[in-house]
């Protein structure tokens, strides 16, 4: 179903603010997403009628706080169809979801010779957690190949797995190149070579469907403010089995079930996993940016996406000098709403300073994919500009008037 844009829209008052006077055209959602009313409200109607801490108190705001946590836990285990909250581990975001895998889980499964394997397409969030266990462990970190500087190449991906890592560590979207990966398919070739799988879903579960049940990934790492929620809240979700045998590296207060002076034992899932007050502010308006999307629709907001990418492919077609990186025009169906690229003869620090004073925000450098941007494109930065389901047409309208305006000022010369 199309989307409704201005009507979204008028869901998120940022988006009716200016930015050097211009309407602020917001390119950077994979960055962090603009929050809807309906959960700046959800923060504020807690903190004005109910703020109070979980658990502990016995009384009626403390209890309504506690229900709404879990209610949120709730709300995002079926977000991505896992059996229950006691999958759902509340942390800060996707780069702390990944260090709790790799402290508690993999910290004591982890000797000295071990593979661990990564892909040339991650994150730094995806790669510094792994690299220091290695590092501690004496472990290996691999890393598998792109092909075509787009996909992972899935020869490479086969051949890594031959040295059988314990743990495949993989995004399920780039947040450069914007490549979708077959996570389904190679937690497959995972498990068959014996590994457990950390998938991170920073960048895909903000824009469609992913069921932890079909891809069978082991742990699962996503930020809440990339879809629409507070920041500094993320989840870590991990099968029951996994996170049952897996003793906690961060302790102390609510995921304690006893203490004495000789030994402690940990409280039932998900709470062993939260040591210390939570972000429980943060988890109300994470459940209320997840009823927003359902309400809107995933599979909607990922057709929208895709209509602004083909849109912007080919607009972007008249533009001379433009060099766009991963998956190309024909290969939509398997990239997220983003384009990063360059334009011969700019630095891309000053295409954005210049699409900031058009009010256009869109973000430059190595998007913290360092061994990608650096490593495999062989840039130090890239421009990068990401779409969700309140951006439109028009807005890309200015980006293409942007460049040439980075044109006249830098004095490009067309080709
Ligand atoms: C693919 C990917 N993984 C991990 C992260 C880290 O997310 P956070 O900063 O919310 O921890 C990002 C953020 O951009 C990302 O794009």
């Amino acid at each position: 179903m199309a989307l409704d844009v201005d009507r979204i829209r008028n869901d998120f008052p940022i988006l009716s603010t200016k930015s050097h006077g211009k309407p602020l055209a917001y390119l950077d959602s994979a960055s962090t997403s603009q929050k809807p009313r309906a959960v700046i409200d959800a923060v504020k109607e807690y903190y004005e009628t109910y703020n109070s801490n979980i658990h502990r108190g016995m009384y009626e705001i403390s209890m309504k706080s506690t229900d709404a946590y879990v209610e949120s836990k709730e709300l995002a285990a079926k977000f991505i169809n896992a059996d229950s909250y006691r999958n759902i581990i509340y942390c800060r975001n996707t780069t702390d979801a990944i260090n709790i895998a790799a402290l508690s889980y993999a910290e004591p499964r982890i000797n000295k010779g071990d593979h661990i394997l990564v892909t040339d397409m991650e994150h730094h969030s995806n790669i510094v957690p792994w690299l220091m266990l290695a590092k501690r462990k004496g472990a290996i970190l691999d890393h598998v190949k792109l092909r075509d500087n787009s996909f992972i190449d899935m020869d490479d991906f086969d051949k890594k797995l031959e040295s059988k890592p314990k743990i495949v560590a993989f995004t399920n979207a780039s947040n450069v190149l914007g490549t979708i990966n077959d996570a389904k398919l190679m937690t497959k070739m995972a498990h068959d070579s014996g590994a457990v799988v950390m998938l991170d879903a920073a960048q895909s579960a903000p824009h469609g469907k992913v069921d932890v049940k079909e891809i069978d990934c082991d742990f699962l790492a996503l930020s809440s403010h990339k879809m629409l929620g507070p920041s500094g809240i993320g989840v870590l979700y991990g099968k029951e089995e996994l996170l049952e045998e897996t003793t906690p590296a961060i302790v102390g207060s609510d995921m304690i079930r006893s203490v004495t002076f000789e030994s402690a034992d940990w409280n039932e899932l998900p709470w062993k996993f939260e040591s210390g007050t939570p972000n429980i502010e943060g988890a109300i308006g994470f459940g209320a940016a997840i009823k927003y999307l359902n309400s809107v629709g995933l599979d909607n907001i990922r057709e929208h996406e895709m209509g602004l990418l083909k849109y912007a492919f080919n607009r972007l077609e008249e533009v001379n000098g433009m060099q766009i990186f991963g998956p190309g025009k024909g290969d939509i169906a398997k990239k997220e709403g983003l384009i990063s690229f360059r334009i011969k003869g700019a630095h891309p620090h000053d295409v954005s300073t210049i699409f900031d004073a058009e009010g256009i925000a869109i973000r430059a450098g190595h998007h913290c994919a360092m061994p990608l941007v650096v490593g495999v494109l062989g840039f130090p930065a890239v421009s990068r500009m990401s779409f969700y389901l309140y951006n439109k047409q028009e807005e890309i309208d200015r980006v293409i008037d942007a460049l040439a305006t980075v044109k006249r000022v830098l004095k490009i010369k067309d080709e």
